[in-house]
C-alpha cells in the first residue's frame, strides 16, 4: 500500500508528535481516538465546513449535505470559506461549529496544515472530525478520512494524458507541459505524484519531454486553483517554449484548470493538444463530446456525501464507521482511516455510459458516438 507523507515534515518531527500523541487522551471505549463523539442524539447538530468554490463538485457538496443532513434526521451548519480570506474564513467557521455544539465536524480544508487549532478544539469538545476529500495534515486530531482514491486520479490522469497522445500520434516522443494544484491543498501533491507515477518512467526514458523542463511541482503550481494562474501560465509557455514546437499534451488536474489551459492554446492560435482533467464539470463535459478537452474524472459527489452522511450516521448509533483503508493516508502525525472511493476516468469513448445515471450530465453526452 502506498505511503503519503505530508511534504516538509522532518522524519523527527513526526516521531516526537507520535509520542506526544500516544501520551495524550486515553480512549473513548470504541477504539478510535478519544473523545470521539459517538452515539449522540438523532438530531444532533452536524457540522460542514468546505472551502471556497473553486470546483463545481464542491457547490454540489454543500446542497447534498444539507439535504442528506436533514433527511436523516440531523440538523447541520454547512459552510463554506470566502473566496478571498479563505482560511481565516474556515477556521472561524470551525470554531463557531465546536461552540454550538456540533458532534462531528466534516472538513473539507481550504489549507491542509492550517486548521491543528481548530480540530483540537474540536476534539477537546467531544466531536469527531472527518476529513472530506482533501487530508488535514500535521494533527493527531482528525479521525476518519473519506475521499476519492486521490492518487489513483493521478495515476489515471497520467495514463489518459498518454493514451490521448498516442492516439493522435502513434509514435513519439511527445512534448508536454504539467500543471498542479493549489500548494496549500494535499490533494495537489497527491494528484501530481499519482500522475509522475506513471509518467516519471516515460520522461526518463526520453520518449515524454517536459518542453520547459518544468517538471517540480512547485513550478507548476497553480494558486488558489484559479484559472486566471493557469491560463497566465500557458500564456508564458507558449511563448517561451512553443514558438515552433508542438506541444502534444498538457497534464492538467482539473477541468477548470484544463479549459484555462485549452482558452490559451486557442487564443494563440496553436492546434489543440491532449488535454486532462477532473470533477466531470458540465462546460468539461461538453468539451469532451466536441472533442476538445481529453478526458475528466467521475469522482461523484452524491456517492462521496452519501457514504460520509453513513459515516455520521455510524457514529450516532455508537458504532465504527466504514473505512476501507488504514495504510495509505498518514497526514505527518498519523496515518488516518479512510473510507477511500474509486475514480473512474471518462474520454470520449465511455463519456455515455459514465454518466447515464447522472440526470444533469447525461442529457449532455447525446451525440458522443
Ligand atoms: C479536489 C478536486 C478539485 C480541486 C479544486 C481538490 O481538492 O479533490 O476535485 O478540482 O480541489 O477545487
Amino acid at each position: 500500500m502506498r505511503k503519503y507523507l505530508a511534504r516538509g515534515v522532518a522524519a523527527g518531527a513526526i516521531a516526537l508528535l507520535a509520542l506526544t500523541a500516544c501520551s495524550e487522551r486515553s480512549g473513548d471505549g470504541g477504539g478510535e481516538e478519544a473523545g470521539s463523539a459517538k452515539g449522540f442524539a438523532a438530531n444532533s447538530l452536524i457540522g460542514v465546513a468546505l472551502p471556497a468554490k473553486t470546483s463545481e463538485n464542491w457547490v454540489l457538496a454543500g446542497d447534498l449535505f444539507t439535504n442528506g443532513l436533514k433527511e436523516a434526521g440531523f440538523q447541520s451548519d454547512v459552510q463554506y470559506a470566502g473566496a478571498t480570506s479563505t482560511v481565516a474564513d474556515q477556521q472561524a467557521q470551525i470554531s463557531a461549529m465546536v461552540t454550538k455544539g456540533a458532534k462531528v465536524i466534516v472538513i473539507g480544508a481550504t489549507d491542509a496544515a492550517q486548521l491543528t487549532t481548530q480540530v483540537e478544539q474540536a476534539k477537546q469538545a467531544g466531536a469527531t472530525v472527518i476529513a472530506y476529500d482533501r487530508l488535514i495534515k500535521n494533527t493527531k486530531d482528525v479521525d476518519y478520512y473519506v475521499a476519492y482514491d486521490n492518487f489513483k486520479v493521478g495515476q489515471l490522469q497520467g495514463q489518459a494524458l498518454l493514451e490521448g497522445m498516442k492516439a493522435k500520434k502513434p509514435n513519439g516522443p511527445y512534448t508536454i507541459e504539467l500543471f498542479s494544484g493549489s500548494p496549500d491543498d494535499n490533494n495537489s501533491g497527491v494528484f501530481f505524484d499519482g500522475a509522475m507515477d506513471v509518467l516519471k518512467k516515460e520522461i526518463d526514458a526520453g520518449n515524454v519531454v517536459v518542453g520547459s523542463g518544468q517538471k517540480e511541482i512547485k513550478q507548476t503550481a497553480t494558486d488558489g486553483w484559479k484559472a486566471e494562474n493557469a491560463q497566465r501560465r500557458m500564456d508564458s509557455l507558449l511563448t517561451s517554449t512553443y514558438s515552433s514546437k508542438t506541444l502534444d499534451g498538457v497534464l492538467s488536474p482539473n477541468d477548470t484548470l484544463a479549459r484555462a489551459i485549452l482558452t490559451s492554446v486557442k487564443g494563440a492560435g496553436k492546434p489543440l493538444p491532449v488535454v486532462t482533467g477532473q470533477d466531470s464539470e458540465v462546460e468539461s463535459v461538453k468539451s469532451i463530446v466536441a472533442g476538445e478537452q481529453y478526458s475528466t474524472i467521475n469522482k461523484d459527489t452524491r456517492n462521496l456525501v452519501k457514504e460520509t452522511i453513513e459515516m455520521v450516521k455510524a457514529l450516532q448509533a455508537g458504532n465504527d464507521p466504514k473505512t476501507n483503508d488504514t495504510e495509505s493516508y498518514n497526514n505527518g502525525v498519523k496515518v488516518v482511516p479512510a473510507n477511500l472511493l474509486e475514480p473512474l476516468i471518462v474520454t470520449k469513448k465511455n463519456v455515455v455510459e459514465a454518466y447515464a445515471n447522472d440526470p444533469k450530465l447525461a442529457p449532455l453526452t447525446t451525440g458522443a458516438k
